[in-house]
């Protein structure tokens, strides 16, 4: 089996992240690494992939090259998430809004996602990822359709680390999605109201089966969850940086983990329950 260190030999050095002032110098990647704690690491982590149009424009490229330099970040980050045994990755990778954006740029999303899983499906599966999607896929073009179809059905039984990207998606269609479906149920008699319970609710979302993100990570220095996966992080702790998405690598991601692990997760109760139970 292939090791993910020789899937990601391939990769570009990592272009020094933008700076910011607020923003602490990194330590490398191992040394960030080591001091995770294995046994509290989220076992799914969500990140809304944001900054790839000013990253192009700070270098002076069309916003599709920032897109496209956006693809290194995935691999790298996926293969950080897979060193500390993160097994759920969801990327926002298209929302339902981003279909307003000019045609050209549409389609030339589309056509990376094709041309990206069409390259990377063999390492993908070799280093025992499961693809996933959430989202419309249905309205997405039919070339994109066939090759996710045959890119997830030919992981479906991996099962070191689940990547699932949110293409065409946004939280509040797949509310309505949820609520559509479970009304129709009670309206024909095949469930109650008092079945309609939270567990039943987690069921009827694209992320059925999932388990909810412990982390969000959103680049790029936007303070906002624009529609992604608004039911599941109900408790999850979110983490910005200013960093774009196309500069983005492990060692953020391992930072991020570092400072969830440095969070007290309460869930509603008192610092004193938790220390008692
Ligand atoms: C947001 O940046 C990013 C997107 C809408 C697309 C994300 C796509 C990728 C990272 C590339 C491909 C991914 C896969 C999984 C193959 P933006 O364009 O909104 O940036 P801006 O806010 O700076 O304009």
């Amino acid at each position: 089996m292939a090791t993910f260190a020789a899937y990601s030999a391939g990769l570009p050095a990592a272009p020094a992240a933008t700076p910011v002032a607020t923003t602490p110098p990194l330590d490398n990647a191992e040394a960030l690494k080591a001091r995770i704690d294995r046994a509290r690491v989220p076992l799914h982590v969500a990140i809304i992939m944001d900054g790839n149009g000013r990253w192009a424009r700070q270098h002076g490229e069309m916003r599709v090259v920032g897109h496209s330099h956006g693809v290194q970040s995935v691999r790298d980050t996926l293969v950080g998430a897979t060193e500390i045994g993160v097994k759920y990755l969801t990327l926002y990778a298209f929302s339902t809004e981003n279909w307003s954006r000019p045609r050209a740029e549409v389609d030339a999303l589309m056509d990376l996602l094709v041309n990206t899983l069409v390259s990377e499906l063999e390492g993908l599966h070799e280093n025992g990822v499961r693809l996933h999607t959430i989202g419309d896929t249905d309205s997405l073009p039919k070339d994109c359709r066939a090759t996710l179809l045959k890119a997830i059905q030919q992981t479906a039984h991996n099962d070191r680390v689940t990547l699932t990207l949110a293409l065409s998606y946004s939280a509040r269609w797949e509310l309505l999605r949820a609520v559509r479906s479970i009304a129709t149920d009670v309206h024909s008699g095949r469930i109650g109201l008092h079945d309609i319970t939270e567990a039943l609710v987690d069921d009827r979302l694209t992320t059925a089966g999932m388990p909810a993100p412990e982390l969000l990570i959103r680049t790029s220095g936007e303070q906002r969850i624009s529609n992604f996966l608004l039911w599941q992080i109900a408790y999850a702790e979110l983490w910005f940086t200013p960093v774009l998405w196309p500069d983005f690598r492990k060692e953020h991601l391992f930072q991020a983990v570092l400072d969830y692990q440095g969070r007290e997760r309460r869930f509603g109760l008192t610092s004193d329950q938790l220390t008692e139970g």
